[in-house]
């Protein structure tokens, strides 16, 4: 038997802590933007414009198209996108990605971007299990001396006495029930469950009043007892995406090829796999077994794609099973990359036809003092009030990203002079150290005769 890992959809974690102090995109009942909430300060109409996205996706009357966030640097495009991906909940895959990264990764650029799309959409597949469940009152473990290790035991089976309200039977269970039974620590009083069919085993929790132990707390949750028989016959529903189906696909062959010899698992998909796992999900859909889920692709940095990368999108888009696709750039008029041809924002007018285009704008001077003392909260930085001036002053001038990057190393300067909290001399200290972009550029062209070429 294979087992099958389910890989995490690509993210990157730098990227998102920057924006960990985002829960939503703070808008109230009607749709409006709440001042400060959720993380998210001002650029109202960019929060309310996602807000309408977030429904038009939940309603499925987004498919086929897409958003484009675009204003200047540090404008909140990236953050208000993960507003979105909290909004629309843990059952609506969101897959975010940088332009850039499709360069960088060992398999080709469209094969790289066809994974991420289908990372993103959700297969939610509706099963009915045939299951043994109910509360243990009786576990006898039968253990053998284990041929290599003379000294260790190990289980070659167990029985298992199982009651509900209103059932009770005793089972014998093999070796792989009973070795799972051990690792979960299954005890009398706990409400199991195993599958008939895999003899996969979940504990439930504790059923109240049936434990001997009285020391339940921080251990499995309290449940009611169970009802009706033993056996019984479940609806259990699993969102899995067309990505996860794909790679079990792709380790169902290896592992019967891998019987001739040891072999590679490719990290390419065929087109074949990728069509027979297509056909297999739309059988389910047709019988009613399965709903598909399509969720969110973010493409930040979406000035770093090249033709091939945006006619590639052009056509998902257009498909048959497709996510909703969200871009944001901060590039104005500019070539595609890699040729000549000018077109806004970087991106071919074919495809931004398609797109909703949402603007973000600079913020005011209170926007950012609000936005560093989130983000200064987030981090656990004690900030005084004078620090505070301070680094507005640098998020308006220089830029907020660079106001934010400089709070950490502020701290540990005000850490060093024996002060818990940083105040504008450790603030000052710091910016003379660390460079903002526009400063550290002034630099380069000032000793351009002494750098390497
Ligand atoms: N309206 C906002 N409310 C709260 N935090 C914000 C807001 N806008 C930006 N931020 C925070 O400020 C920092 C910079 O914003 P962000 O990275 O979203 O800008 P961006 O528009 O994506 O910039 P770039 O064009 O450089 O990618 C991040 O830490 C982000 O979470
Ligand atoms: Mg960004």
């Amino acid at each position: 038997m294979v087992e099958i890992k389910i890989e995490k959809p690509i993210q990157i974690t730098q990227r998102v802590s920057m924006h960990s102090h985002i829960r939503g995109l703070g808008l109230d009942e009607k749709g409006k933007a709440v001042k400060v909430k959720d993380g998210l300060v001002g650029q109202v109409k960019a929060r309310e414009a996602a807000g309408l996205v977030v429904e038009m996706v939940k309603e499925g009357r987004m498919a086929g198209r897409g958003v484009l966030f675009v204003g200047p640097p540090g404008t909140g495009k990236t953050a208000i996108a993960m507003g979105i991906a909290r909004e629309l909940g843990e059952d609506t895959p969101f897959v975010a990605i940088s332009g850039s990264e499709i360069y960088s990764s060992e398999i080709k650029k469209t094969e790289f971007l066809m994974q991420a799309i289908r990372r993103t959409i959700g297969v939610r597949i509706r099963e009915t299990r045939s299951v043994y469940e109910g509360v243990i009152t009786e576990v006898n473990y039968d253990f053998e001396r284990n041929p290599f290790m003379p000294y260790a035991q190990i289980p070659v089976g167990a029985r298992i006495t199982l009651e509900t309200e209103d059932d009770k039977a005793s089972l014998r269970v093999p070796e792989e029930i009973a070795q799972q039974l051990l690792k979960l620590g299954v005890k009398e009083g706990d409400y199991i469950e195993i599958d008939e069919e895999t003899g996969h085993v979940r504990r439930i929790g504790r059923v109240k009043g049936k434990t001997k132990t009285s020391y339940d707390l921080g251990g499995p949750r309290l449940v009611e007892m169970p009802k009706g028989s033993i056996k019984k016959v479940k609806e259990t529903v699993h969102t899995v995406t067309l990505n996860d189906l794909d790679m079990m696909a792709v380790m169902q062959r290896a592992a019967y090829t891998s019987l001739f010899g040891f072999l590679e698992v490719e990290k390419e998909v065929s087109p074949e796999v990728r069509k027979a796992v297509d056909e297999q999900v739309k059988k389910l859909v047709e019988k009613g077994r399965a709903e598909i889920v399509p969720g969110v692709l973010f493409i930040d940095d979406a000035h770093m794609l090249d033709l091939e990368a945006f006619s590639f999108l052009t056509r998902a888009i257009e498909s048959e099973m497709t996510p909703i696709l969200i871009l944001a750039t901060n590039r104005g008029m500019t070539t595609i990359r890699g040729t000549d041809i000018e077109s806004p924002h970087g991106i071919p007018l074919d495809l931004l036809d398609r797109l909703l285009i949402i603007p973000t704008e600079p913020y005011s001077e209170d926007e950012v003092r609000e936005i560093i003392r989130i983000r200064a909260d987030e981090e656990e930085i004690p900030l005084t009030e004078e620090s505070l001036d301070a680094l507005t002053r640098i998020g308006v001038s220089k830029s907020l990203r660079y106001a934010v990057q400089l709070m950490e190393p502020a701290k540990i300067i005000a850490r060093r002079k024996g002060r818990s909290k940083v105040d504008t001399d450790d603030v000052e200290d710091a910016s003379k150290l660390f460079a903002d972009t526009k400063t550290s550029l002034d630099l380069i062209n000032a000793y351009s005769d002494k750098l390497l070429k």
